[in-house]
């Protein structure tokens, strides 16, 4: 079967950096838009760019927006770090942007490429951008799979989840305009934790691909043993690439889900309405369960294959 042809909307960012990996590997990967997310636009971007060169990625990288639609920009680098790359240091880039228009990349993308996987990673800027400018945009994709959100609690505040309170009114407009959707929210990715036994493992392999996975890991296990007691670090976004790529591994239903923009303490709450038995195509897929270790062997596995041999 041909491999799923997928564009990564993204904000690299530790686990972004993995997912892109993760999909160079399972999928056919034709391109990445950044956005201003983790941290800033000119580090998302350099850091995409920079993962791309590190594992040899044919893989053009256009560059979005550097602002929320709302909010002032709030970055995660107290999880992340200030670069968006934890502690690794990656000074050489010599790949350049492709253009400095993600959403007419996304729009061209979705128009030329038969079944197309959109999955968004980052805040929705981009795709609230997209899908504003072509309403349409849903219909011309083969399926448009999103990080973010939660049925049950948040991380960045007790009800909101980063990507969708970094800008809420992006991830209004991407939950009433882009279903039907699939959500991968913190009730999946939760479960998904790498640590130094996966960590150990990439380094072993010894490749740039792997060598950079381990380091980004390295930092993102130290901050989550801080942050969350965790002796292992949610690799969030590769959950995502993987629930388009293997949906075998997941478990979810389908359900209403708005986004609440105005509540003192829920804002950027995704609000899942699981009262009724839904029908129609306003509807979001809301995964609950994975194979968790089906899911880390694929990251690994993925993050050891990926790019040139070790030297
Ligand atoms: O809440 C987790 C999400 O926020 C992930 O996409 C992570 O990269 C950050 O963007
Ligand atoms: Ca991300």
């Amino acid at each position: 079967m041909a491999p799923v042809r997928m564009l990564i909307d993204c904000d690299p960012g530790l686990d972004d950096a993995i997912a892109l990996l993760t999909a160079a590997h399972v999928a056919d990967l034709v391109g990445i838009t950044t956005v201003n997310g983790n941290v800033g636009i000119d580090h998302t971007t350099h850091n995409a760019l920079a993962v791309a060169e590190v594992a040899a990625l044919d893989v053009p990288v256009h560059r979005g927006a550097a602002e929320p639609l709302v909010n002032a920009p709030a970055d995660a680098a107290y999880v992340h770090g200030p670069s968006g790359l934890g502690s690794v240091s990656i000074p050489d880039v010599t790949r350049t942007i492709a253009s400095d228009d993600a959403v007419s990349f996304i729009l061209d993308a979705a128009r030329s490429i038969e079944d197309l996987q959109l999955v968004a990673v980052g805040p929705m800027t981009n795709i609230a951008a997209a899908v504003t400018a072509d309403p349409g945009l849903r219909s011309r994709l083969g399926g448009f799979t999103l990080m973010g959100g939660a049925a049950v609690g948040g991380n960045v505040t007790a009800s909101a989840e980063f990507n969708i309170w970094a800008d809420p009114e992006a991830a209004d407009i991407v939950f009433r305009m882009m279903a039907p959707l699939t959500m991968v929210g913190l009730d999946v990715t939760h479960q998904v934790l790498l640590g130094p036994e996966e960590r150990d493992t990439m380094r072993a392999a010894a490749t740039p691909a792997a060598r950079l996975a381990a380091d980004l890991l390295d930092y993102a296990v130290d901050r989550a043993g801080e942050l969350r007691g965790t002796a292992g670090a949610p690799i969030h976004d590769a959950c995502a690439v993987l629930a388009v790529t293997h949906p075998e591994l997941f478990g979810g239903s389908d359900h209403p889900v708005a986004v609440e923009l105005t509540g003192t303490h829920t804002r950027g709450m995704t609000v899942v309405d699981s009262r009724f038995a839904p029908d129609g195509d306003a509807l979001v897929r809301v995964l609950r369960t994975v194979d968790a270790a089906a899911v880390i062997d694929l990251i690994v596995e993925a993050c050891t294959t990926v790019g040139p041999p070790a030297p």
